[in-house]
């Protein structure tokens, strides 16, 4: 399996969009392992669209841009590698990228050998200048047919934005993550639309097939490429716990070479960590809503554990939020240990249910393990 766990890594979209080239790349992979992104589990380094030359070499082959990667893509590609690390690319199924490029469609063959020549490990593949009456899930096969005829393990992760509902047809055509949505941008009101409403898709998320609500813009701040404002700390929080919680690929899309304090805690937490790559693999899902703001939501783990998300979606509004027994599948009267899985601090045992005050755009995590008899 390539993907038993959600892919963890860096994509250059949120932050870089065209503004790419070796040099950050190399830096990006150098800061994965200096700042311990890389030992707390990110691995994958990905180029998104805009790294290509405006035409294919007279092979057909698809080429890097030359003022951008001058020592081209087997080369950095090999860099990443020496870093313990792997190396992803995109390409899309349409004739053009979604910002013009060339792109995949009739030249998949071609394209997937190129890639498993350059030692890619990371495929995302968009949906953009899709030709006229072509069904999208061939498309997807098509690709997913080439990579493997390649023989080389290449994470394909399908960006068609939930178009055509890849949950049911994803990981038949080959992939191990699809895009549920259309594109998050770093603003309060994206992340929310995005991440409340994958609720109802757990059923299609497992190991290797995975569900995408987009990349990360934990640390943005307001700047980048997909900036929209930023977020506080306590909204990046709700982000990253909520995306913890839904198993999906924790991609990165801030500037990591440039994290704070706060971000770089937030993105390495263990215990948060833990719940997105809990080797069961189950998707988490709302099991309690009071009005349009206080949502519990709930993620089963390995150990026989449950791990709940209290989410406040007010903006102004403190405010106490249970998790009942009853709505977890638990019995009313079994003891259960409660622990704060962002600060660590035990509460103890309870009973029946666990309610604790949640500041406006905030989570309080708890894992609650019934305590045996
Ligand atoms: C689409 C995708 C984005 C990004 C851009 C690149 O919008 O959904 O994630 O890859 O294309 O052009």
């Amino acid at each position: 399996m390539l993907a038993p766990t959600p892919p963890m890594g860096w994509n250059s979209w949120n932050t870089f969009g065209a503004d790419i080239h070796e040099e950050l790349i190399r830096q990006v992979a150098d800061t994965f392992v200096e700042a311990g992104l890389k030992e707390a589990g990110y691995t994958y380094v990905v180029i998104d669209d805009l790294w290509e030359a405006d035409e294919r070499d007279e092979k057909g082959r698809l080429v890097p841009d030359p003022k951008k990667f001058p020592s081209g893509m087997k080369a950095l590609a090999d860099y990443v590698h020496s870093k313990g690390l792997k190396f992803g690319i995109y390409s899309c199924a349409g004739t053009h990228t979604c910002a013009g490029k060339p792109a995949s469609y009739g030249y998949e063959e071609v394209d997937a050998q190129t890639f498993a020549g350059w030692g890619v490990d990371f495929l995302k593949y968009d949906f953009c200048y899709k030709p006229a009456g072509v069904d999208g899930p061939s498309l997807y096969r098509r690709m997913g047919q080439a990579l493997r005829a390649t023989g080389r393990p290449i994470i394909f992760s399908l960006c068609e934005w939930g178009t055509n509902e890849p949950w049911k047809w994803g990981a038949s055509v080959g992939g191990h993550m699809w895009r549920t949505t259309g594109d998050i941008n770093d603003s309060w009101e994206s992340i929310e639309q995005i991440g409340f409403s994958q609720n109802g898709l757990e059923a299609y998320a497992g190991p290797d097939h995975w569900n995408d609500p987009d990349m990360l813009v934990v640390g943005m701040y307001g700047k980048g490429n997909v900036a929209r404002g930023g977020c506080t700390d306590s909204e990046y929080r709700v982000h990253f716990a909520l995306w913890c919680l839904l198993a999906a690929p924790l991609m990165i899309g801030c500037d990591v070479r440039h994290m704070n304090t706060f971000t770089h805690q937030l993105l390495t937490h263990k215990g948060l960590i833990a719940i997105n790559q809990d080797p069961l693999g189950r998707q988490g899902f709302r099991v309690g809503q009071e009005g349009e703001h206080f949502e519990t939501w709930m993620k089963p783990l390995a150990d026989g554990s449950i791990t709940v998300g209290l989410f406040n979606r007010h903006k102004e509004w403190r405010r106490v939020i249970t998790a009942p027994w009853e709505s977890l599948g638990l019995h009313d009267r079994r003891p259960c240990r409660v622990q704060n899985v962002i600060t660590g601090e035990d509460y103890g045992v309870y009973t029946r249910f666990f309610g604790a005050p949640v500041d406006p755009h905030d989570v309080v995590v708890v894992k609650i393990t019934p305590v045996k008899d």
